[in-house]
């Protein structure tokens, strides 16, 4: 998603340095160029042998013995940002900035840059809030600088208290919506279903699965942000519905999903059914609270349709279908078996057994398999991530 883009990063020294090892390796896993500059204290945290071995390039440091070679590195470094972001940001290199110092490696790259720059600050919380620091932000958005609040939480030095470096997946995002700036899905109308259904079974009962909407939400929301007009048909959730989504249509049950979809579907471009739909509703809905007596009860299930194949015998050819499979057992050969029953351009498997992947968990693995067999595999990536490489794959094959 982020090739051909190089991100310089500046860490100055704070417990959080540790926090962007990982930032670095998933930056390289969605194949950006990553550069890093450290402040002497921030080795004092984190090795450069570390950065330099998760970046694939070496790590610059503040040591004077290199001072020769700042002019050219620091102006090369500058010169070839696509983005620059400085992470942890201490006090120091924010005041620093604002001033305009330049008497270190990360202060001299980031005052000669003209990329965007984003700061993420992490300090403990009264040097936070003082003053001067809120001033000095305050100064640097309006010189357009970026900011990722730092969160509420215990902090290093013990206190409670806003000062925390922001988590990683908010740093990436953060980084992957302002580069994605060009849009790739202007224009493009997506219809996404997500979430589970419920089949009711009497006014106080229901058949549903473990689905919270997190996957379909995350590609919905990457959608939107990269100008796609996004609806959402959504069974019950308990997450916050995207705010940049053109449409929304609440559902509960499968039957009512497809009555939406049926009515939405000759607009779109693409759709996504990421919803974990039921197969069977119970046959008979009973109007009263069933009551329970001393034996077993038997519930006859009867199907619903499907509504991921329906759409592949009604697509029209320019549409683009996606379906997900989740797979417990025989996880590639189920998953084929969809693409092909469902006739759809792309599905997605995920193998729901593996930790950290499927349902309810913020991260997710797949498997994208396309029509013609080819197979793409991705580890274990936040869902917000996946929804871009995603989305990043469609735009490639509908570009075509
Ligand atoms: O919501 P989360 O907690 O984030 O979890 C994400 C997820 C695990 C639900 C998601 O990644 C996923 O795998 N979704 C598909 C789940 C599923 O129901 O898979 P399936 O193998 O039963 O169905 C295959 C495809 O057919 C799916 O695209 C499904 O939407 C569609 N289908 C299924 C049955 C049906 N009656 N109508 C359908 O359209």
């Amino acid at each position: 998603m982020l090739k051909g883009k190089t991100i310089v990063i500046g860490v100055s020294g704070g417990i959080a340095v540790y926090k962007m090892c990982d930032v670095v390796s998933r930056l390289k896993k969605l194949n950006a160029n990553v550069h890093v500059i450290m402040t002497k204290s921030a080795t004092e945290f984190v090795s450069p042998l570390t950065f330099q071995s998760l970046s694939m390039n070496p790590v610059v440091v503040d040591m004077f013995e290199k001072i020769q070679k700042w002019d050219i590195e620091h102006i090369s470094l500058a010169k070839s940002a696509d983005l620059f972001l400085v992470s942890p940001a201490t006090a120091n290199i924010i005041g620093k900035i604002v001033n305009g110092i330049a008497d270190d490696m990360l202060s001299t790259t980031v005052m000669a840059t003209k990329a965007p720059v984003i700061i993420a600050p992490a300090m403990n919380t009264n040097m936070y809030n003082n003053p001067i620091v809120q001033n000095n932000i305050t100064k640097l958005k309006e010189f357009g600088y970026n900011f990722i609040d730092p969160e509420q939480g215990r902090l290093a030095c013990g206190d409670l208290g806003i000062g925390k470096l922001a988590n990683v997946t908010t740093i990436i995002e953060s980084i992957t919506n302002t580069l994605i700036n060009n849009k790739p899905l202007d224009e493009k109308k997506i219809l996404i279903t997500a979430g589970p259904t419920r089949e009711p079974l009497d006014p106080v009962r229901f058949m549903t699965n473990y689905s919270s909407g997190k996957m379909g939400y995350a590609i919905a929301e990457a959608a939107a942000m990269q100008g796609a007009e996004v609806t959402l048909i959504s069974g019950p959730v308990n997450i916050p519905k995207p705010s940049n989504i053109k449409k929304y249509i609440p559902i509960k049950t499968a039957t009512e999903m497809f009555e939406a979809v049926k009515e939405n579907l000759s607009q779109q471009d693409i759709v996504i059914k990421t919803a974990a739909v039921a197969d069977y509703r119970p046959k008979i809905y009973e109007n009263q609270k069933i009551k329970k007596s001393d034996g077993d009860i038997n519930l006859t299930l009867t199907r619903n349709t499907d509504i991921l194949k329906w759409i592949g015998m009604h697509k029209n050819p320019q549409q683009y279908i996606v379906g997900f499979a989740a797979e417990t057992n025989d996880v590639m050969e189920n998953g084929i078996k969809k693409l092909h029953n469902k006739n759809v351009d792309l599905i997605i498997v995920n193998d729901i057994t593996s930790v950290n992947a499927g349902f309810e968990s913020d991260t997710n693995c797949v498997t994208l398999i396309d029509k013609n067999g080819l197979k793409q595999n991705h580890a274990v990536m936040p869902k917000k991530e996946l929804a871009y490489v995603i989305l990043d794959y469609i735009t490639k094959q509908i570009s075509k």
